[in-house]
């Protein structure tokens, strides 16, 4: 278990209550507050949706307007334009006047991001202690261990990294590390990946250094919060990592690269909560042979709720009829499979 040491932050309150609002950021009208009103944003109604369409965004004034004022907040300028413009276009039209539009976009961004790093605090600062640690490695493991307190889908699994970091090493090596699956056939030989996506990232790409990947992986990571994204470049550049971090709506265009294994970590609800079917898509769509998909098993305040049970149930729908071999992956406080492609694409050349 990883103790908690002087000048690390503490775990982040599991509260998707109201974060993060910085002074200055005025709400825009009287309109509905952008707390989430009970329980945290956690929800997935995922059902098979063959080939839904990505969503053509639709620009007109009233469209830029909306996007043009949620991008103006502070508490959301950090966020991707391609996400609040794809967010504008299917929220915006539910509803008459402009400023609801505005306060129904912004609810949606802070579910679907905001509500994760209320803890998340001077990310320039990060991104500066971590390029001063360049090359020192245990300087930076435990850099990344006090940083990965500042997004709440990261701080969870600390208290348990040392159980979660080894799975997790063994899933992206492609070992599942569940009995069932390997009595089943299920498990591919492992083997060290060449390329990694890792999409909706958060802060996740910090655990590299318990993943047991040569320098030489590239890795590649995505979010739409550009604070964060920030804070992974400059960690995959202090531990001299190849590949990058960028802003990117992964629900808002197809993922056209190549890679060996895809992270698809506790992100589907995220992607549902803006469209349902979106997540079906990208893993119909994905050109990977591996993807691990894992789900929370609480809610962001801290209750469990049965969402063990209901996110298997959407697990099931979500890969019903696809080309995958599943398993379960045994990790702590989080419901995680392995999908392994059942006609393997040619690997990713190092
Ligand atoms: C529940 S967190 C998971 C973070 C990380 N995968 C992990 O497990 O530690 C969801 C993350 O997805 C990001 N996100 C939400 N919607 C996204 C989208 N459409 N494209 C890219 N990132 C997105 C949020 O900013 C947030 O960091």
């Amino acid at each position: 278990m990883i103790p908690i040491r002087r000048g690390m932050r503490r775990p982040a309150p599991r509260s998707a209550g109201s974060p993060a609002r910085n002074a200055g950021d005025t709400p825009t009208q009287p309109g509905p507050s952008l707390r989430p009103t009970a329980t945290p944003s956690r929800h997935d109604d995922t059902t098979p949706t063959e080939g839904i369409p990505v969503v053509q965004v639709v620009r007109n004034d009233a469209h830029d307007r909306v996007v043009t004022e949620v991008l103006a907040a502070r508490h959301f300028r950090h966020l991707s334009p391609d996400l609040v413009s794809r967010v504008t276009t299917i929220e915006a039209p539910k509803v008459r006047r402009h400023d609801e539009a505005v306060a129904r976009v912004k609810r949606k961004l802070h579910q679907i991001a905001n509500a994760y790093t209320p803890a998340l605090h001077a990310p320039r600062d990060a991104a500066e202690a971590l390029r001063a640690a360049a090359g020192d490695e245990d300087a930076l493991r435990t850099l990344a261990i006090s940083l990965m307190y500042g997004h709440a889908s990261t701080a969870e699994r600390l208290p348990v990294h040392d159980l979660i970091a080894p799975r997790l090493r063994e899933a992206i090596h492609g070992a599942s590390g569940s009995d069932e699956s390997i009595a089943q056939g299920g498990r591919v030989k492992a083997e060290t990946p060449a390329r990694i996506l890792d999409l909706a990232c958060g802060l996740n790409p910090l655990m590299i250094p318990w993943l047991g990947l040569p320098r030489t992986c590239r890795y590649d990571a995505y979010d739409v919060d550009s604070r964060l994204v920030s804070i992974v470049q400059a960690f995959l550049e202090a531990w001299g990592q190849a590949g990058s971090a960028t802003v990117r709506d992964i629900g808002g265009q197809d993922t056209a690269e190549t890679a060996d294994v895809v992270l698809l970590l506790k992100a589907v609800p995220c992607l549902e909560q803006v469209r349902v079917g979106t997540s079906r898509r990208l893993l119909e769509t994905l050109n990977a042979n591996r993807v691990i998909v894992t789900y929370p098993v609480q809610s962001l305040g801290g209750t469990d709720r049965g969402m063990r049970a209901t996110y298997r149930q959407a697990f099931d729908n979500l890969v019903a009829g696809l080309p995958w071999h599943v398993a379960e992956l045994r990790l702590p406080d989080e419901l995680g499979y392995l999908l392994t492609r059942k006609a393997p694409l040619a690997p990713v050349a190092q």
